[in-house]
């Protein structure tokens, strides 16, 4: 099962000018900034009480992020939920009809193993299924 929702990742063009919005929208200061190099993206999170908000900038023309706000313009970007256990999940899910974006979990921000479900067979959105991972674990 999938267990809380463990962030919300929001699509921004610029992610400083972000930065201060969401610091003054959320009265709270990021806790880390992180790039992804392998999807693209520069990442820095908030705390919000038992979840987190993550914004996304795309680092290059190729990136995901970068594609998504083209065609969509800025906001709400995809929905993450903690899992205990990614690959049994990505098996239950892929049993169940959805279509993954990925065979394999990826690293990504934030120490976390993560798959995406397409959008497509998802009701339009974009989920991440996300396993928390010992800083000190390599793949
Ligand atoms: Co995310």
């Amino acid at each position: 099962m999938l267990n809380q929702v463990e962030h919300i990742g929001i699509a921004v063009r610029d992610l400083a000018d972000a930065n201060a919005l969401y610091t003054r929208l959320l009265g709270v200061e990021p806790y880390k900034m992180e790039e992804v190099e392998t999807e693209g993206v520069m990442t820095s999170f908030f705390r919000t009480g038992e979840t987190k908000i993550e914004l996304l900038m795309a680092t290059r023309p190729d990136s995901p992020i970068a594609a998504y706000l083209d065609k969509r313009g800025e906001g709400i970007h995809h929905i993450a939920f903690d899992v205990a256990d990614i690959h049994a999940e990505m098996a239950r899910l892929k049993q169940e009809g959805f279509r993954l974006l990925n065979d394999e979990p990826k690293r990504g921000a934030d120490n976390k193993l993560i798959c995406f479900i397409h959008p497509k067979s998802a009701g339009g959105v974009l989920v991440e299924l996300c396993q928390s991972i010992p800083e000190s674990d390599t793949l």
